[in-house]
């Protein structure tokens, strides 16, 4: 028996009644069957709500490009690295000089922290946030000056400013926020990234949720770059991409930037990520879908947050954080005994869970089982 499935059913999700067919019929199932949720986890094979990854996997195209790739793996990277930069200019319209890559954004996160560190410069940060530049500065015996975020849990500018010192030459800013999945508004960002560019100091904006945002006070400040040399953009393609485990960052600098960062460290790509990456960012139909599915599963942990009374998050990303009222380990260990991993404790909000959106009927799953514990 043969099943044919069409793109249109995979996207739809009819591509489960057809992987669940083929999996009965005992032919060998060439459909994605990452595509059918997680409802029967087990110890071995848990719901994995607490590293913000993507559960659905690559585009198919994605998958296809690394396939043939790997033929091809023996080689060095010398032209591919360059027909990825291209293709990341191209989608930004930013020149191809403002383009590096790194094996994942945190390679990038790692240089601009070394450059800075060799500069002398101390490192500024919001808490809580993404932990690597902090991490790195303090291996480094960087000066860090860690900024609470504001009671609306947004990165808090005005604090920010009021601690800069002269010896701040980098100032971090991860946007969307991760644990919080709160953004930065547009112009506010403009405005202290003009100001601290003026006093010599590098904005570095972390945009590893980029893709998910859906907020008109949002805007990615690739814009700003062209104008400006004291402004880093870092994306990833671990997360609507799903290239965690197969590593692709970008970066869009000044060339300056790009010169230094090329003078202390080599190209870390590898063939099939390349070409795995050149077919996912052209691939925006799977892109829509995965962002649809992320809303989905938003509107189901909202809508339990809202009959338990628990204060929330909304987010603009591809996960969530919520005020449990007990601490977030004693949350992650009961979850853990129903096979569903959720968030770590983060610094200054113990209670609060960051939990990191999978597939509706796994998010319903939850939904059962965290109202079977709490509610
Ligand atoms: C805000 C942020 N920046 C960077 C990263 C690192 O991503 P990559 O896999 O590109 O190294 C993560 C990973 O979770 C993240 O949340």
């Amino acid at each position: 028996m043969t099943t044919k499935m069409t793109r249109r059913d995979w996207l739809t999700g009819s591509a489960t009644a057809a992987a669940a067919t083929l999996a009965l019929s005992g032919t060998k199932a060439t459909a994605q069957t990452f595509m059918q949720p997680n409802v029967n986890p087990t110890a071995e094979n848990p719901i994995r709500a607490h590293f913000n990854e993507n559960p659905y996997g690559q585009s198919k195209m994605a998958i296809k490009a690394m396939k043939d790739a790997f033929d091809k793996s023996h080689l060095y990277t010398f032209r591919e690295v360059f027909d990825l930069m291209g293709l990341m200019a191209e989608l930004e319209d930013i020149p191809f000089e403002y383009v590096t890559l790194g094996a994942g954004s945190t390679e990038i996160l790692e240089k601009a922290a070394v450059l800075n560190h060799v500069s002398g410069g101390a490192v500024m940060s919001p808490t809580p946030t993404y932990g690597d530049i902090a991490r790195f500065s303090k291996t480094l015996g960087t000066k860090l000056i860690e900024v609470p975020v504001g009671d609306d849990l947004a990165i808090n500018l005005e604090a920010m400013r009021a601690a800069m010192t002269d010896e701040v030459k980098l100032i971090y800013l991860c946007n969307p926020n991760n644990p919080i999945p709160t953004i930065i508004e547009k112009n506010a960002l403009k405005e202290f990234i003009t100001e601290m560019s003026n006093r010599g100091v590098t904005v570095l904006v972390d945009e590893a949720y980029h893709e998910y945002v859906d907020n008109p006070d949002y805007e990615s400040m690739v814009s700003m770059v062209r104008e400006n040399k004291n402004v880093i953009v870092t994306r990833t393609a671990s997360k609507i991409h799903a290239f965690a485990g197969v590593r692709i960052g970008i970066c869009y600098s000044h060339p300056d930037f790009v010169q230094k960062s090329y003078g202390l460290f080599s190209n870390t790509l590898n063939y099939t990520a390349i070409r795995g990456a050149m077919a996912s960012y052209r691939d925006t139909e799977y892109q829509a879908f995965l962002k649809q599915k992320n809303k989905e599963c938003l509107e189901i942990c909202y809508e339990m947050f809202e009959e338990l009374g628990l204060e929330y998050v909304k987010s603009n990303a591809n996960f969530t954080f919520f005020n449990a009222g007990r601490p977030a380990l004693e949350v992650a260990e009961t979850m853990k005994k129903h096979h569903i991993l959720t968030g770590r404790e983060f610094k200054l909000y113990s209670n609060w869970v960051r939990l990191s959106m999978t597939k509706p009927e796994e998010m319903k799953y939850f939904v059962e089982k965290y109202k079977q514990e709490y509610a």
